[in-house]
């Protein structure tokens, strides 16, 4: 058997894990943006859903330019957002209807707003106040070049120059100023912020980037910065900003400060690790729960790369006794109903798709899309799922440039669109120009036409749509207990199959019509007498 089941307890091993994208979900207050009051007032319609936890990309203090993800106060709760006590209304509220609550920490970088971030640049170069962060005279006779060759993730290079003539890194965005992790300082004020959250009673923490935190003493050049940018090559050396060693000892003490509080906390790695016989070292079992596994992101919906993934997965992570995670959607990739309905490259190159580009068949996406979730909710280990997938939602394709606001559009001239199409605001009730996001009719991205049908209401009228497919689906895995189950392939041909207990998995790779699988009938994404192109379906089968 690839997978046995584990015993040993844990939510966060089996959980459905829900993200929720604050600005975008639901807008209580009409401003065009979503807030916490909108999130507590529809946690009701997640737990008719079936999930057990959910996570919530940040809603700190923040100016805003990589939407939240550049935080300017990590104790508090963005205007725009509501405050403290919408916080604490919340985990109360999802707490009552037995929804785990899971923030999003970010800890390679701050804001350039933070005031650790003012008062380095105030005080000035050697300061201990510019010791949190990575701070370097540049290159050339009067230090006008860049320190290293280190480019942004977002495009460009990773460096800023500051009035005084030093430059800081900053991975990212020119807001966002990487910390220096190896200041005990820095780690002392992180651990104090995962105690403030944890005794407001969160269930644990998403981490943005742990793979970036350590930085190559002396931040020598990415040795092959021609060829991956900003990025990595698999297989080949770490260049000096990702994965470094010194990180494992960060991840041990917040271990242990989660373990020290009442309750099963946990913390889950945004941690782009490849291999994941490498990855694994990071979910020990002192240091992250799980991580997320960007190999079965990155698998498309191609049948020789899903089962690698797949079995990648299951060897790595049992190894070290980790749950694996899988996961189709998040707030940087473009949508899996859409994703699927076209050639897109690597989901994780965040790169979006724009009017100029190819569109994609969303007739095609939305079915596959189902399939693959069916295929991925039947899988032992946690799954995570990105608002709106339940709804079956394409990505917006077509926003036009005034409207854009990923930096990544901004850093690239265009050429890039970016993220903002798969972080459009929900529909909840058809009709109006938010279907129900919030009652104004204001909202700080559109939503695209096909979003009004797709809307929540409209769904919950019929038995066969997206959203009926997803209850049913978690409904089912909790009842057979599929997230605590086992994994063995039945068949790796185009009819590809798989059982976790008694039950069977079957996708059709094939492109032509097959038998249905022999047992009762569980679940499937498609319809009629035979299993279609593209579908995907569970059976019950003692055999
Ligand atoms: C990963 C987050 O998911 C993404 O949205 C963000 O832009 C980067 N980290 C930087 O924080």
């Amino acid at each position: 058997m690839l997978h046995s089941p584990r015993p040993g307890s844990g939510w966060w091993r089996s959980g459905v894990i829900y993200q929720i994208y604050p600005r975008s979900f639901s807008d209580a207050n009409g401003d065009g943006m979503g807030d916490l009051k909108g999130i507590t007032q529809n946690l009701v319609k997640l737990s008719e859903l079936g999930i057990d936890a959910v996570w919530l990309s940040p809603f700190y203090k923040s100016p805003q330019k990589d939407a939240g993800y550049d935080v300017a106060d990590y104790r508090s709760v963005d205007p725009l957002f509501g405050n403290l006590t919408d916080f604490d209304e919340l985990v109360a509220k999802a707490h009552e209807l037995g929804i785990r609550v899971m923030i999003d920490l970010v800890p390679n970088h701050t804001s350039d707003q933070h005031e650790w971030f003012q008062k380095a640049l105030a005080a000035g170069p050697g300061s201990k106040e510019r010791s949190y962060y990575h701070f370097k005279s540049g290159r050339g006779e009067n230090g006008e070049l860049p320190p290293n060759n280190w480019q942004s993730m977002f495009g460009g290079p990773a460096w800023t120059r500051t009035p005084d003539g030093e430059w800081y890194v900053h991975l990212f965005d020119s807001s966002q100023p990487d910390l220096n992790w190896e200041n005990p300082l820095v780690q002392r004020e992180f651990e104090e912020i995962l105690r403030f959250w944890l005794d407001r009673g969160v269930d644990g923490f998403r981490v943005d980037q742990p793979h970036a935190m350590g930085k190559a003493e002396g931040l020598p050049d990415h040795p092959y910065v021609d060829e991956a940018g900003a990025g990595f090559i698999e297989g080949r050396e770490n260049p000096p900003m990702w994965f470094q060693d010194s990180v494992h000892e960060i991840f041990r003490s917040w271990r242990k400060i989660l373990a020290s509080y009442p309750g099963e906390r946990a913390m889950c790695g945004e941690a782009y690790v490849l291999p994941l016989s490498f990855m694994a070292l990071w979910v020990r079992p002192d240091e992250f729960h799980q991580t997320f596994n960007f190999r079965f992101l990155d698998a498309g919906w191609e049948k020789d790369r899903l089962v690698q993934a797949i079995n990648e997965s299951f060897e790595a992570f049992d190894a070290v006794g980790a749950p694996s995670t899988w996961v189709l959607n998040n707030h940087d990739v473009i949508r899996h109903a859409s994703r699927f309905g076209g050639d897109y490259g690597r989901a994780t190159a965040s790169d979006g798709i724009g009017p100029e580009n190819p569109q994609p068949d969303n007739k095609l996406g939305l079915r596959k899309a189902k399939a693959a979730s069916l295929f991925m909710l039947g899988l032992p280990g946690a799954s995570y799922l990105y608002q709106g997938e339940e709804l079956g939602l394409p990505e917006h394709t077509t926003i036009s440039p005034e409207h854009r606001q990923d930096p990544t559009f901004f850093r690239t001239a265009g050429k890039r669109v970016g993220r903002d199409g798969c972080r459009v605001p929900l529909p909840w009730v058809r009709g109006g120009l938010t279907n129900g996001f919030n009652q104004t009719d204001k909202a700080w991205l559109p939503q695209p036409a096909e979003y009004a049908e797709l809307s929540r209401d409209v769904q919950e009228q019929s038995s066969e749509s997206t959203l009926a497919l997803y209850k049913s689906a978690l409904r089912i895995r909790k009842e057979l207990a599929l997230g605590e189950g086992s994994f063995d392939w039945v068949s790796t041909t185009d009819l590809l199959s798989y059982r976790n207990g008694n039950v069977l998995v079957v996708h059709n790779f094939t492109g032509n019509e097959a038998p249905l699988p022999e047992g009762e009938l569980l679940l499937r994404s498609g319809s009629g007498a035979f299993l279609a192109p593209d579908e995907t379906v569970w059976v019950l089968s003692r055999t």
